[in-house]
């Protein structure tokens, strides 16, 4: 048994020198082209918040955000390590995603920018179970419980286990080239990929 826990503690050793070497010996992408890349795909804009020690409301505007799965009902987002309010989701163990609708770029800015009391210039409410804030007039908001913490880079994914939601009649704000873009008419496509109407 000695024997076997030894193995595989050498095993999990050379894993990790095997890691060190390829992250020093491969390629790297520049930070020019990793934002040109992503600058160009399209992205919904959520305002991510939280309650810090003290519980009072906290946020900030977030664009990666994606669903991970139905069953149970999981998504993630990405928060920079440095964020205050990564620090807290922790602590806490809980946070909302506002996704913010086509309106909201005022918002979007409130959260993004700036160094001041973002709450005092929104109306928000307590979640139903872990009373985090959810804004007015979001497009949807989904209050989730800390599933899993992934540290990536200079990024963290945090996965949470949806708790509640809702939906509004709202069109999302999405992000493209720097710029927010409000979808006034979206074009919808069919299962093959082909525009609505068009030749088949
Ligand atoms: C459209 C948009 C999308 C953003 N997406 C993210 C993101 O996905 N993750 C992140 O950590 N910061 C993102 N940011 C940056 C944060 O909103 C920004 O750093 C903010 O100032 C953080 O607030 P704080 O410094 O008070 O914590 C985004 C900003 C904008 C304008």
């Amino acid at each position: 048994m000695q024997y076997a826990l030894s193995e595989e503690l050498c095993e999990m050793s050379r894993a990790v020198e095997t890691k060190a070497i390829l992250e020093q010996s491969e390629p790297s992408l520049s930070p020019t082209m990793f934002r040109t890349i992503f600058g160009g795909l399209p992205a919904g804009v959520s305002v991510v918040t939280a309650l810090d020690e003290a519980s009072r409301p906290i946020g900030l505007t977030v664009s990666a955000v994606m669903s991970i799965s139905l069953s149970p009902p999981l998504l993630a987002v990405c928060l920079d390590n440095s964020k205050y309010t990564l620090e807290a989701i922790k602590r806490r163990g809980h946070f909302g995603v506002n996704f913010l609708s086509g309106r909201q770029a005022e918002v979007s800015n409130n959260f993004a920018f700036g160094d001041h009391d973002k709450f005092a210039a929104v109306d928000w409410a307590a979640s139903e179970h872990a009373g985090v804030p959810i804004l007015k007039d979001v497009r949807a908001h989904a209050e989730c419980a800390v599933w899993n913490v992934v540290e990536a880079g200079d990024h963290t994914l945090i996965i949470g286990h949806i708790l509640s939601g809702a939906v509004s009649e709202e069109r999302p704000l999405t992000y493209y080239s720097r710029q927010y873009v409000d979808l006034v008419f979206p074009q919808s496509f069919d299962r093959a990929g082909a525009a609505e109407g068009g030749s088949r």
